[in-house]
């Protein structure tokens, strides 16, 4: 199977970390976040439209704080409630409040997504599709690495889990960092692997494991930075074993100290379960922000400048990579919807305005399976985006809407 590398290669991201700190807030989207009393502003710019940002109730003194550090007032937004603009010609890198780990970047659209999953603490959620998107590596290790990583956990409170998987291993690490950074790690963990395999539930169901296996298998204390040398040795091996491989293991790269983990044993973490078991114990919620074209994003579009139009055919028109990238996100797709409980919900997004990969993967995807079934997004009535081709599906298009183009599917699963 072909594995999809960033637009954006490594080489790329790393020159451009450079011109990080001096990025405006009309280059790109982010939000702020208050940490240490759970208020939080998220703030979102987009081309010739204003910042949005979100609030948590009760952080009015943290807002003045805030606004006082950026040096302009935060407009509220009425379609995102707690959610305000800001002139888009603000710098936020040089703030104390970023400086401090209360900023980091998300696009409106994409918060609404999220909010379309209706995250409810408690909840399970994985998030197939973890680490900051190319269109915004350049600005995403800093601003908004994860960004929907981090509203879920944001919404999840202190109960329930997130765990996020990527492919791209150097960007899910960027996730870590801002987890981190922003202390919303707590419970959270992070799986390198294939979205399109990857098989674990929640590690807050105790799975029996066989006698044999738990032998040798050490358990899981308190996630540290640095590894102990058995482990970074056991990873090692992993990766070379994934090298020659077409199915990557998971590997685990960061775990909170409630996300689950701590205390088990890794046959318990990385145990496999079946169909059964993933109605009964898996995910109440899964985001399947897929791979994509990025052709909606008018800041993806814009990086062309740098990348030289000469390029668009290779990493945009190419027919045979968009036919690729269909088949990994019916994939991507069918597999989140595995792990996915009965009554549980998955939202499918992309920031593609193509067909073909929106309504016509969601239209396969329903096809062929008779336990999906899309549902209304009950919390966009009021949002600036219009329906799509199919009943319940939407489009937040970036010349109305004021975000970042994206296509949203939420789906039930219904027991069978
Ligand atoms: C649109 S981006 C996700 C953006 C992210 N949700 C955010 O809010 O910043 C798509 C991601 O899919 C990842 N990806 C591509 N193929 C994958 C696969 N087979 N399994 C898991 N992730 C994959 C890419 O590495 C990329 O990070």
């Amino acid at each position: 199977m072909e594995m999809f590398t960033p637009f954006a290669q490594a080489g790329e991201a790393e020159s451009q970390q450079t011109s990080l700190e001096d990025a405006t807030m009309a280059e790109k989207p982010f939000c702020l976040q208050k940490l240490a009393s759970s208020h939080l502003v998220s703030v979102q710019s987009c081309d010739n439209s204003p910042v949005l940002g979100r609030l948590k109730p009760g952080s009015e003194v943290d807002l003045a704080e805030i606004e006082e550090d950026i040096k302009c007032k935060l407009k509220e937004v009425c379609w995102l409630p707690n959610f305000y603009y800001l002139p888009p010609d603000r710098r936020i890198a040089g703030t104390k409040a970023y400086q401090e780990g209360k900023i980091y970047g998300i696009d409106a659209a994409s918060g609404a997504a999220v909010l379309a999953l209706d995250v409810s603490p408690g909840d399970h959620v994985l998030d197939l599709c973890a680490a900051p998107g190319n269109v915004l590596q350049l600005t995403s290790l800093i601003f908004s690495a994860g960004a929907k990583l981090c509203t879920i956990l944001d919404l999840l409170g202190c109960s329930g889990s997130v765990t996020g998987v990527d492919i791209a291993r150097h960007r899910l690490a960027a996730s870590r960092t801002m987890l981190l950074k922003y202390a919303l790690g707590d419970l959270c963990r992070l799986f390198v692997a294939d979205g399109t395999t990857f098989s674990l539930i929640p590690s807050v169901v105790k799975l029996n494991c066989k006698a044999g296996e738990k032998e040798n298998t050490d358990t899981y204390r308190e996630w540290t930075p640095r590894r102990p040398w058995k482990e970074r040795k056991r990873v090692a091996k992993s990766r070379q074993d994934n090298a020659s491989s077409e199915i990557i293991d998971p590997e685990l790269i960061f775990y909170g100290r409630h996300s689950g983990v701590v205390g088990l044993n890794k046959c318990e973490v990385f145990k496999s379960v079946n169909d059964f078991e993933i109605s009964q114990f898996g995910y109440d919620k899964v985001l399947v922000d897929a791979e994509c074209t990025h052709d909606g994003s008018i800041k993806h579009i814009q990086k062309f400048e740098q990348w030289g139009w000469n390029t668009l055919s290779r990493r945009v028109l190419d027919a045979a990579r968009t036919d690729n990238l269909t088949v990994l996100q019916l994939r991507l797709l069918t597999n989140g919807f595995r792990l996915l409980k009965a009554g549980g919900f998955l939202v499918y997004s992309t920031c593609s305005l193509t067909v073909a990969q929106n309504e016509g993967v969601v239209e396969q995807f329903l096809s062929q399976h008779v336990s999906a079934e899309l549902v209304e997004i009950e919390a966009a009535k009021n949002w600036p985006c219009r329906p799509a081709r199919l009943p319940k599906t939407l489009r937040f298009d970036p010349l109305t809407s004021s975000t970042s183009g994206l296509f949203i599917a939420k789906f039930t699963k219904l027991a069978m």
